[in-house]
């Protein structure tokens, strides 16, 4: 693989012009990405190069039928400065997931975790040392056929590009739940990460933001009663002492961070339920004191505690004095992830310079 990857390196790196302790999410690019064209029905022209603005046509399809899917994965670095890789190979699949709903070709799983390999290794001095930061690591593929007409491209570019970033919430969150919008009904493509899915949401997401609250908790699109997700994360309830997430339901995204939280509260012997929960069951739960716990997960937002949920006219407020099972979470996860607990999941691996590429510098 290695001799068909072709790299070309920046002169001069710009992470010495970084403040890591003062890191804004998603603002700040690394020096390099990797960039692969599809082309006569295959994935050729890999190449490992500067970061740099794209040249692309008025027409180009994806702009105007949204045919534009991606992935959202972080890599942290051990206190011996290990770069490591989370799940990688779940990523790589649940792109792929994304391509076939979307009609766009599958790129090769290996190739994908061999270019998150190379290009978080080749970045590694990138990846900030604070507790709770990380690399971000942004996979995306778009249409790249200049036409206009509705129908699926020919062609495809896939990128990896990378960002240092700190927390993306500081603090607990809260959340608004919309009875009017929907995010995503089953049969459409709210399982895909699909760009379309995120603009749908900007405009509930106004609403919410215009009464003062971060996230709109979007409902079942047919009933408009059950909880799907929150804007950027899937969503658990602890009520008593049961842990209910939604199932997956065709309209969910099945998050990579969601799995991990299964897995782990399932090992220590807790009782997690999927099921369908209703928005009147929480809220009810929140008036009688038995919902104890609300939090988000989501890639970017690793575990995030929900403070308040508004639903009409009613409010519940969170107790944080009983946020036990997300307070684990959140450290264990980010303890994993940053190599300072044993993974006994085998959920990370140190990022390798799997393409063999050398840094020009
Ligand atoms: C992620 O959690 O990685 C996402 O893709 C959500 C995005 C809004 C940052």
């Amino acid at each position: 693989m290695s001799q068909l990857v072709k790299f070309n390196s920046v002169s001069k790196s710009n992470v010495s012009n970084v403040d890591f302790n003062n890191i804004p999410f998603g603002k700040i690019f690394t020096d390099h990405m990797f960039v692969a064209d599809y082309f006569d029905g295959q994935w050729c022209n890999f190449e490992i190069c500067p970061v740099h603005k794209l040249e692309i046509h008025p027409g180009n399809l994806a702009w105007h039928y949204g045919q534009s899917i991606f992935e959202g994965m972080k890599a942290s670095i051990t206190k011996d400065r290990v770069p490591l890789l989370f799940r990688p190979e779940m990523h790589a699949k649940r792109l792929n997931f994304s391509a076939r709903r979307m009609c766009m070709p599958e790129f090769p799983e290996d190739i994908f975790i061999n270019a998150v390999h190379t290009l978080v290794n080749l970045e590694q001095n990138w990846i900030p040392p604070q507790k709770g930061s990380a690399l971000y690591i942004r996979p995306f593929m778009i249409a790249m056929d200049e036409a206009i007409g509705v129908r699926a491209s020919d062609t495809y570019k896939f990128i990896i590009f990378t960002m240092p970033v700190g927390p993306y919430y500081s603090k607990p969150v809260n959340l608004y739940a919309q009875d009017q919008y929907v995010r995503a009904v089953v049969g459409g493509v709210g399982e895909a990460k699909t760009a379309g899915n995120y603009a749908a949401s900007l405009y509930p997401a106004n609403i919410a933001k215009k009464e003062g609250y971060d996230q709109v908790m979007w409902l079942d699109g047919i009933h408009k009663k059950y909880v799907q997700e929150v804007g950027t994360m899937n969503i658990f309830f602890v009520i008593n002492d049961e842990v209910i997430t939604p199932n997956l339901d065709g309209a969910i995204l099945s998050g990579i961070t969601r799995d991990s939280v299964l897995k782990i509260l399932k090992d220590q012997g807790n009782k997690i339920i999927e099921r369908q929960i209703s928005i009147d069951e929480i809220m009810e739960a929140g008036k009688n004191g038995q919902l104890k716990e609300v939090f988000g997960t989501g890639t970017a937002a690793v575990i995030a505690q929900v403070d308040k949920i508004k639903y009409k006219d009613q409010i519940v407020q969170l107790d944080p004095a009983n946020w036990k099972y997300s307070t684990m979470l959140k450290n264990y996860i980010n303890d994993l992830r940053e190599g300072s607990v044993e993974d006994t999941y085998g959920w990370t691996v140190p990022a390798r310079n799997a393409f063999n590429v050398t840094k020009q510098l």
